[in-house]
């Protein structure tokens, strides 16, 4: 199926001609070697049951009219589904549950457009063995016209515009089926103002600090210059929603010398004499900040290389993060286990509430 530059080689389905050796030319011929096999044109075309009884033509209509309709149901299945069956936080089988019926619904309404489309080509479609010659790249004023034509053709063809049952339950099946997604994807923004949401953590004044995961208390003595905990609070196994609670809430626990520490004055009573609590959830988008620099006294989050200086109050001193670390106020209770003063005094984790 080619001709070439308009000599040598001609469409498929005629004889092969090489033409003279003498004429051609290098980068505009193709170098075809003798004895090469003959074209061997088409196969013989077998008519469709389709193309010759006009009833099994428009049953094969209505099907492709009823796989386009299903899909439409499927659909709207999805997005009833997915309201019916919400994600209740914390609960991992309400997730299983939607996104089962959610996923059946997609799949089903996205694979009824997908064989409605084959069963029209393959049955109601002109299905003729055509060929093409090969042209020139760059298209003329009469290829234009042609490309134009072959729409027209397809069009005739398809029967697109004449068959209204297919083509207007196609383009309800299209207009729908991205209904799910429009859906779920309003979910993703945040149902409550989101800094009342990151503002309150589980911290309280006089919960405990606890080593996390073992959820031992941690005495002031047991932190070393240098040393670094992870920490979450004491009365975060009692929360509903944990995982999104200690989410917010852990904390990362150092001590520096207290001559290092350069703290403003209303936060001189922030520390205990050199241990410095602070949220472990990057200003940035909320990786943890899980690496510590002792003799730098850097905080570095692995995610995007945002650094934080622990003795200036954790502001930034490199990366995308545009907003400090928050601070937890600590002290100690009378058995000289660390504790919390309050909660956090600003929100914590990302601060894209701060540009809306
Ligand atoms: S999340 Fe920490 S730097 Fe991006």
């Amino acid at each position: 199926m080619a001709q070439h530059d308009g000599d040598n080689l001609t469409a498929a389905g005629s004889t092969l001609d090489t033409g003279p050796a003498s004429e051609a030319s290098a980068g505009t011929s193709v170098a075809v070697p003798s004895g090469a096999f003959e074209n061997p044109g088409m196969p013989p075309h077998r008519t469709r049951a389709t193309d010759l009884d006009p009833k099994k033509e428009k049953t094969a209509e209505r099907r492709v009219g009823g796989l386009f309709l299903f899909s439409i149901v499927a659909s709207i299945f999805a997005i009833v589904a997915y309201i019916i069956f919400p994600i209740t936080p914390g609960n991992l089988s309400s997730v299983r549950i939607n996104n089962l019926f959610l996923g059946v619904g997609i799949s089903l309404a996205l694979l009824s457009i997908g064989l409605g489309a084959i069963y029209w080509a393959k049955n109601l479609m002109k299905d003729g063995e055509w060929e093409e010659s090969r042209h020139p790249t760059r298209g003329s004023e009469e290829t234009r016209a042609a490309a134009v034509e072959v729409f027209k053709v397809g069009n005739e063809e398809s029967g697109f515009g004449r068959r209204t049952l297919i083509r207007n339950s196609l383009i309800g099946a299209l207009v729908v089926s991205p209904l799910p997604a429009v859906v779920m994807f309003r979910d993703l923004a945040p149902a409550a103002d989101p800094v009342a949401l990151l503002k309150k953590t589980v911290w309280d004044k006089d919960v405990r600090l606890m080593r996390d995961p073992s959820n031992t208390p941690i005495k002031a003595s047991d932190v070393t210059l240098g040393s670094v905990f992870h920490v979450i609070p004491e009365t975060l196994a009692d929360s509903e929603d944990f995982l999104e609670e200690k989410a917010k809430a852990a904390v990362l626990l150092m001590r520096l010398k207290p001559e290092d520490l350069h703290v403003s004055p209303e936060r001189e009573d922030w520390n205990y004499q050199g241990i410095v609590a602070y949220s472990k959830i990057c200003t940035h988008v909320g990786c943890p900040v899980a690496l510590a620099e002792q003799h730098t006294h850097h905080l570095l989050c692995p995610c995007h290389q945002s650094q934080f200086d622990i003795s200036h109050e954790a502001k930034v001193i490199f990366g995308p993060a545009k907003r400090p670390l928050p601070q937890l106020p600590i002290t100690v209770d009378s058995e000289g286990y660390l504790i919390a003063r309050s909660d956090f005094h600003e929100p914590v984790g990302p601060s894209f509430w701060e540009r809306s």
